[in-house]
């Protein structure tokens, strides 16, 4: 288990291990990879993240991951892996999200991204992501970071 603060100072616990938090989380974050690049969405208001949302009534959070892809980003789901999952113990709720690894295989162009501009594509996430206004505070704590370096151990990419 690994604890930090959030952009907005907020706890935050990560964990690697299989759903230690809740069984049924309600959110869900998905790191995507499409043909060896990052794949993000533009969130109108917090920028550039990796896709993800709120699981809906009667939908597994898995399928709630391969949902949020394919509406934020166009992006068909080819494979997807459950990573770990983390807990933000914010000023009034708490959220608990499921983190995924995701390969797409296709963009297909959508009518709508939702709250977002569509698809991002990036070569490599940048070191300074918590100096950059333009990504999204969801990028700004320790998940994103422990998260590239659990994919890079166990070599998913
Ligand atoms: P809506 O109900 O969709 O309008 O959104 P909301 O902003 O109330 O969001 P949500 O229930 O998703 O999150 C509540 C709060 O939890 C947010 O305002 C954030 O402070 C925090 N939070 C949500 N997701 C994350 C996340 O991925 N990382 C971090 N660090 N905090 C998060």
């Amino acid at each position: 288990m690994i604890t930090f603060k959030d952009y907005y100072n907020n706890e935050v616990k990560l964990s690697f291990d299989d759903h230690p938090f809740s069984k049924e989380p309600k959110h869900v974050w998905v790191i995507c990879k499409y043909k060896g690049k990052w794949l993000l969405t533009k969130h109108r208001e917090r920028g550039l993240e990796f896709p993800g949302g709120k699981v809906e009534e009667g939908e597994t959070a898995r399928d709630a991951a391969v949902r949020e892809v394919m509406e934020e980003t166009g992006g068909n789901v080819q494979e997807i892996s459950y990573i770990g999952q983390y807990r933000v113990d914010g000023r009034k709720d708490i959220v608990v999200k499921n983190v995924y690894f995701a390969v797409v295989d296709q963009l297909i162009e959508q009518e709508t991204y939702y709250e977002t501009e569509g698809p991002v594509l990036l070569n490599f996430i940048p070191n300074r992501v918590k100096q950059m206004k333009k990504y999204s505070f969801i990028m700004k704590d320790g998940v994103l970071e422990n998260c590239m370096d659990y994919l890079r151990h166990y070599q998913v990419r």
